[in-house]
C-alpha cells in the first residue's frame, strides 16, 4: 500500500527556488516551526534570499508582530543549498517555486521524485502550470498538487490548494492543513482551470482597467484611486501589476492564450509594449509608475 501523506509526519520542508515567492514562503514555513531548506542553482540568489529573509523577519520583530526569540529560532531553522536533490532526500514536503517553464518543472519533478521519501508531497506554487502536466514526470501523481501563494506571500492570507485528477484526498487534506499551520486561509480548488479562482477574479478587473486606460476614459492613477476608494481594494490594478511584475502579468496571460487559443486571452497591447520595453514594475524601477523618481 502506498504511504499516505499526513500533516503530523511533516518536519522538514524543501522550497525549490529562491526568487521573491520562494524566499517568503520559506520564511513562512520556518516561522511555523518547520525545518526549511531553500534551494537554487544560483548561489548568489541564495545569498540575496537569506538577506531578504533576515530583513523581513527583523522587521516583524521590530514591529512586535513576532517576538525576537521566534524570529531567531525561525532563522536558525533555515538553511540554503545549491543541491536540491540532496535536500529532497530528507524532505517530508517539497514546494517548488522555480521559473514558470513546463520543461524545467517536469525535469525538476522527475529528479525530486527520485530523491524524495515515498510519503513526501511534491507541490508547485505555479499560478499557470497545473500539476496535471507535471504529475506524470513522477511515480507519485496522487501526491502532487498546486499550493499557490499570493504576492507578498508573508502578508497575503490566501493559499489555493488545487488538485489534479489523480491527487489523493490525503494529499489535499495535508496541504490544506499545512496552509492552516502557516496561519493562511486555504481555498480548495476541486478541478484545474487556467488562473484557478483568485487570478480569474483579478483578470476580469485588470482587463477592464486596461481597456479604460487605453480608451483614455481615465488615467491609470485615477483608475487606481477608484479601485482603492470606491471598492476598498488595498491597491489599484496598476499598482498591483507593478508589485507582481508586468513580466509576470504578461507571461501569465500569454500562457493562458497558449492553452485556450482564444484571441480574447491575448495579453493586452499595453502590457505587451511594457514587457517588450523591459518595464517590469517595481523590480526594474519602472512600470506604470516610476519608482526611481520617488524619494
Ligand atoms: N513583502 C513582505 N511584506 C510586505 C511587503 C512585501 N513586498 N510589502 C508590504 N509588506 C508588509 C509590510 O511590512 C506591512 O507589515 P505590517 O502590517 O506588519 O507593518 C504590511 O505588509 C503593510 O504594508 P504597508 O503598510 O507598507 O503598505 P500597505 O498597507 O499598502 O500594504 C500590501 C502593502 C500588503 C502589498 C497591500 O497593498 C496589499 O495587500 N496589496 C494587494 C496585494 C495583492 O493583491 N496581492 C495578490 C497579487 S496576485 C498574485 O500574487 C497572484 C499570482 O499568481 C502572481
Amino acid at each position: 500500500m502506498k504511504p499516505q501523506p499526513n500533516i503530523d509526519a511533516i518536519r522538514r520542508i524543501l522550497v525549490v527556488g529562491s526568487g521573491a515567492m520562494g524566499t517568503q514562503i520559506g520564511a513562512l514555513f520556518a516561522l511555523a516551526g518547520y525545518d526549511v531548506t531553500t534551494s537554487d542553482l544560483d548561489a548568489s540568489a541564495l545569498d540575496r534570499s537569506r538577506e531578504e529573509v533576515r530583513r523581513r523577519l527583523g522587521r516583524l520583530a521590530e514591529k512586535g508582530r513576532r517576538s525576537s526569540e521566534e524570529v531567531e529560532s525561525a532563522l536558525a531553522r533555515m538553511s540554503y543549498t545549491t543541491d536540491s536533490f540532496a535536500a529532497a532526500c530528507e524532505a517530508d514536503f517539497i514546494l517548488e517555486a522555480a521559473v514558470e517553464r513546463i520543461d524545467i518543472k517536469r525535469k525538476l519533478f522527475a529528479d525530486l521524485d527520485a530523491a524524495a521519501p515515498d510519503h513526501a508531497i511534491l507541490a508547485t506554487n505555479s499560478s499557470t502550470i497545473p500539476s496535471s502536466v507535471l504529475m506524470d514526470a513522477t511515480t507519485r501523481p496522487d501526491r502532487v498538487c498546486n499550493m499557490h501563494f499570493f504576492n507578498p506571500a508573508l502578508v497575503m492570507a490566501c493559499v489555493e490548494v488545487v488538485r489534479n485528477p489523480e491527487t489523493s484526498d490525503a494529499t489535499v487534506d495535508t496541504t490544506v492543513a499545512l496552509a492552516e499551520k502557516l496561519g493562511k486561509q486555504p481555498v480548495r480548488i476541486n478541478r484545474e482551470i487556467p488562473g484557478f479562482v483568485a487570478n480569474r477574479l483579478l483578470r476580469a478587473l485588470r482587463a477592464e482597467a486596461l481597456e479604460l486606460e487605453a480608451a483614455g476614459i481615465a488615467s491609470f492613477e485615477d483608475i487606481d484611486v477608484a479601485a482603492r476608494t470606491a471598492l476598498g481594494h488595498p491597491m489599484g490594478p496598476f499598482e498591483l501589476m507593478d508589485l507582481v511584475g508586468i513580466d509576470v502579468a504578461y507571461l501569465v496571460r500569454a500562457a493562458e492564450h497558449e492553452q485556450t487559443g482564444n484571441p480574447a486571452d491575448l495579453p493586452h497591447p499595453s502590457l505587451k509594449k511594457m514587457y517588450e520595453q523591459g518595464h517590469y514594475g517595481r523590480k526594474t524601477g519602472r512600470g506604470w509608475y516610476d519608482y526611481e523618481a520617488q524619494p
